[in-house]
């Protein structure tokens, strides 16, 4: 996610925000700018690292503004560039604006200003939105508090932001929603952030906005006026005193990244079907597949490369896209694909999934099928990455940065995302009655609500995790769409905790691994409702009778499982190809809990890196 960081004061604004800057570079970014009035606006930005930014800034001639906003970028809208880097400056000159989110209906909006004689010089949301700003403060003559929230009840989407208007430097405005958002209150003089991070060294009084709130910091009268977005009405702010560490703050309040990541997933899953699922029209919006239609349509054969945790969601991909789409599908190893010379056809679709963009294996699986002449559909998280630069099309999740090692909201966001692509590609090759392609599109928008139902789970699973976590093998087992869930959960369990675990299809067993089975082996079984249910509980019942001990992941309400396992976690009743979205979160919590009571570190595991971008 973006960083955002203000003051307004009596001090030298400049290095209090750049010093706020650093606070935020936990949450991952690829470009820093900084926007201060000393007698005019002046502007700096780049793509690159905040010491980037101080360079730029050295060389700058000496300035003591005392108002400032800087921002950290996490690109969601347009490559990370000089240009695309915030702050964004209006038309005239006079505003400057920093963001948080993504404005969904920009286009809209961007037409509108280009009727009205704007022009734009980034590929952003965020300079429309400013924009917009400057254009009802003149053409309404309101001043900047009200331009601004006349203006964001235009907008639909997620905001945090903060703007100042240099005909006004004794003013800063600020607003949320969707975003987080917190002014600090010092003595005679306000910080801006978009944690408490930056302004916890100096003040712990704090107001933290509510969605659709706006407020207007005066520092002539040392004031903090907050107003509704909705209809102006003006609010009481609240005021809070903080008692977190600046190391909690970066959490979030979790002990651990891995954590807080864990409890995102709801956003993040809401953020990357945002703007792509038209409930109301029932249809899906996906620029990367609309601009390539007649790949999508000539497609014989989807050939899928990943590595790690995005090869599972690779493998859940396959059902989908045979399921729906009607589609052979294969899924590879990119470190195998990329030495295989594989014979790629002129209608094979290429999918490359991958969190950080920059897996070495999938990048020169990319290249090399690229060199080979398939078309490459990327699907990443890290916007502005190598594979995001590299393949022909695709799409984000839209996940915000993942820094625990372990991916978590990488794979449900990846899961969302493949969802949405296959019900896409099956509308374009018409594999799919108009029944249940509405009933999926509609199961998949309840999937965010679902999936906060299941993290309430937490409890129970942690006294799971009390019961096994000395075991020192575990197995997990699926079918179907879940045998790549019970892979996933494998995963997680021994990249955290170092206990060897393995995922099989449930039917495999009897082709070897059942030999490992005796009383002191847990076998975590994926045992949802839909997907081979019977056939899963004659494999519970042969692990049963050699004394395994089952901890089952069961659709609420089931009986037949429950009766046959040692422990059971219940999950929401979804379809079929959304299980592993809501039964990877319970796995993924017993990894973390497990790993915890086994004194592992969870964000930073041994022998492992975030980013596998050596072969
Ligand atoms: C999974 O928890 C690991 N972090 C690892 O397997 C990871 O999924 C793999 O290295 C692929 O990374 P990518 O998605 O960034 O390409």
């Amino acid at each position: 996610m973006c960083g955002i960081v203000g003051y307004i004061g009596q001090r030298n604004a400049i290095p209090l925000v750049i010093n706020g800057l650093k606070k935020l570079e936990y949450r991952g970014y690829d470009s820093a700018g900084i926007s201060f009035v000393d007698n005019d606006l002046e502007t700096f930005k780049t793509k690159g690292k905040v010491k980037d930014l101080e360079k730029i800034l050295k060389s700058h001639k000496k300035s003591s503004p005392n108002v400032a906003i800087a921002h950290t970028r996490w690109a969601t809208h347009g490559i990370p560039s000089d240009t695309n880097s915030h702050p964004h400056i209006s038309n005239s000159g006079r505003l400057a604006l920093i963001h948080n989110g993504i404005i969904e209906n920009y286009s809209s909006l961007k037409k509108l200003l280009t009727n009205n004689g704007f022009t734009f010089k980034s590929e952003t949301d965020s300079e429309v939105l400013v924009n917009l700003i400057e254009h009802l403060q003149t053409s309404l003559n309101l001043k900047i508090g009200k331009a601004v929230q006349v203006a964001l009840s235009k907008v639909v989407g997620a905001y945090a932001i903060c703007v100042i208007d240099k005909t006004r430097p004794f003013e800063m405005i600020v607003a949320k929603l969707g975003s987080p958002l917190a002014v600090g209150i010092g003595s005679d003089e306000f910080f801006v952030g978009s944690d408490a991070s930056p302004f916890v060294e100096f003040t712990n009084r704090s107001v933290y906005l509510e969605d659709n709130e706006v407020a207007i910091i005066n520092i002539l009268k040392k004031s903090l006026k907050l107003f509704s977005i909705n209809d102006g009405t003006e609010l009481t702010p609240k005021v809070q005193e903080l008692d977190y560490s600046l190391e909690q703050i970066e959490k979030g309040g979790y002990d651990y990244f891995m954590l807080k990541e864990i409890y995102e997933q709801p956003r993040a899953i809401h953020d990357t079907i945002r703007g792509r699922l038209i409930i109301n029209e029932q249809k899906i919006k996906l620029s990367g597949i609309d601009e390539n239609l007649e790949k999508f349509k000539n497609a014989e054969r989807i050939i899928i490369v990943a590595c790690g945790t995005s090869w599972h969601a690779g493998l859940v991909a396959e059902y989908i896209f045979e399921d729906l789409c009607r589609i052979p599908t294969e899924v590879e190893y990119a470190s195998e694909f990329r030495y295989r010379n594989p014979v790629i056809n002129k209608n094979d679709l290429i999918i490359s999934i991958s969190q950080s963009g920059e897996t070495a294996d999938t990048l020169a699986a990319v290249k090399m099928a690229k060199q080979k002449g398939a078309f490459i559909f990327g699907i990443c998280n890290v916007v502005g990455s190598s594979i995001a630069r590299e393949v022909h099309s695709g799409a984000f999740t839209h996940a915000g940065p993942e820094i625990g090692v372990a991916s978590t909201k990488a794979f449900t966001t990846q899961i969302a995302l493949l969802a949405i692509i296959g019900l896409r590609i099956s509308q374009i090759k018409k594999s799919l009655n108009d029944k249940i392609f509405k009933n999926l599109l509609n199961s998949l928008n309840n999937i965010t609500t679902l999936s906060k139902e299941v993290l309430k789970l937490d409890n129970i699973i942690l006294k799971i995790a009390k019961k096994y976590h000395n075991a020192p093998n575990f197995l997990f087992l699926g079918r179907g769409y879940n045998f790549p869930t019970a892979l996933e959960g494998a995963l997680k369990l021994k990249e955290i905790s170092y206990i060897h675990a393995e995922g099989y299809p449930a039917a495999e067993m009897k082709h070897g691994p059942i030999a490992l089975v005796d009383k002191n082996m847990p076998v975590v079984v994926v045992a949802t409702k839909k997907g081979f249910y019977e056939k899963v509980v004659s494999n519970i019942q042969e692990i049963k009778s050699r004394e395994g001990k089952i901890i089952a992941i069961v659709t609420k309400g089931d009986t037949d499982v429950k009766k046959l396992s040692d422990d059971f976690i219940e999950i929401p009743e979804c379809e079929e190809l959304l299980v592993p979205i809501l039964a990877s979160i319970p796995l993924q919590l017993l990894a973390y809990h497990i790993a915890l009571l086994r004194g592992c570190n969870v964000d930073q595991p041994r022998n492992l890196a975030k980013s596998v971008t050596v072969e």
